[in-house]
């Protein structure tokens, strides 16, 4: 039996799927202080639907990863590298999970929350986490800066993870001629 070289096509869906989205919620929030003033508001609730659609998908691919194996690793990495990705995976695996959670616990204890419902795109409501809105003030208010917090530091994380993930990736495909991008599905 020859061992597959490439994850299954709903992982390299997912994982492409997921990694854009990051990227685009990541940079809007840069930019967000540039704007036009009326631009702020819809600008964050359109990064509220994407982190909420990531963190949907991030459950299918937690799900996909406990219910497949990836395909192992290509020929020639050495242990110490084969160890390093899988922490990393593993690592990023709690960032995309706990990124998007946090910025929903956040927004779980916005004041004006009543005021301002949390939809996915303006065509589905999406229910804010009840024990949060329900913590009476100041606590609630508190709870706003810590799951901020949170939120803050998962970003920090996820930006170390991705240049180590990314610069892994590529110098696994340019320096040590491995077909590693082939894995994700791009190129044959
Ligand atoms: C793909 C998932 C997500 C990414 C990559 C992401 C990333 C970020 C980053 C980098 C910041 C700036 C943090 C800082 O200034 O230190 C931020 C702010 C924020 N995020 Fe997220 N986030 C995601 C999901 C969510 C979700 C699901 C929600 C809520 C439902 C959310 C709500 C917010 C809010 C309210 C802010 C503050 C915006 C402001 O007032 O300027 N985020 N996010």
């Amino acid at each position: 039996m020859t061992l597959p070289d490439r994850y299954t096509t709903p992982a390299i869906v997912l994982h492409w799927l997921i990694g854009t989205l990051i990227v685009v919620n990541v940079v809007m929030i840069w930019v967000v202080d540039f704007l036009p003033e009326g631009w702020t508001r819809p600008t964050i609730d359109l990064h509220k639907s994407i982190g909420m659609t990531v963190l949907g998908l991030a459950a299918m691919r937690v799900l996909w990863r406990v219910t497949h194996a990836p395909p192992p690793p290509p020929p020639g990495q050495k242990t110490w590298e084969v160890t390093a990705s899988h922490l990393a995976h593993f690592a990023l695996y709690i960032v995309i999970v706990g990124l998007p959670l946090s910025g929903y616990m956040h927004d779980s204890a916005f004041k004006l929350a009543s005021a301002h419902p949390l939809t996915l795109f303006g065509i589905i409501d999406i229910p804010r986490i009840g024990w949060i809105m329900d913590t009476a003030q100041p606590d609630k208010e508190r709870l706003h800066g810590v799951f901020f917090a949170w939120h803050s530091a998962f970003a920090l994380a996820l930006y170390g993870l991705f240049v180590l993930h990314v610069g892994g990736a590529l110098k696994h495909q340019w320096f040590d001629k491995q077909r590693e991008l082939q894995r994700m599905g791009m190129g044959s």
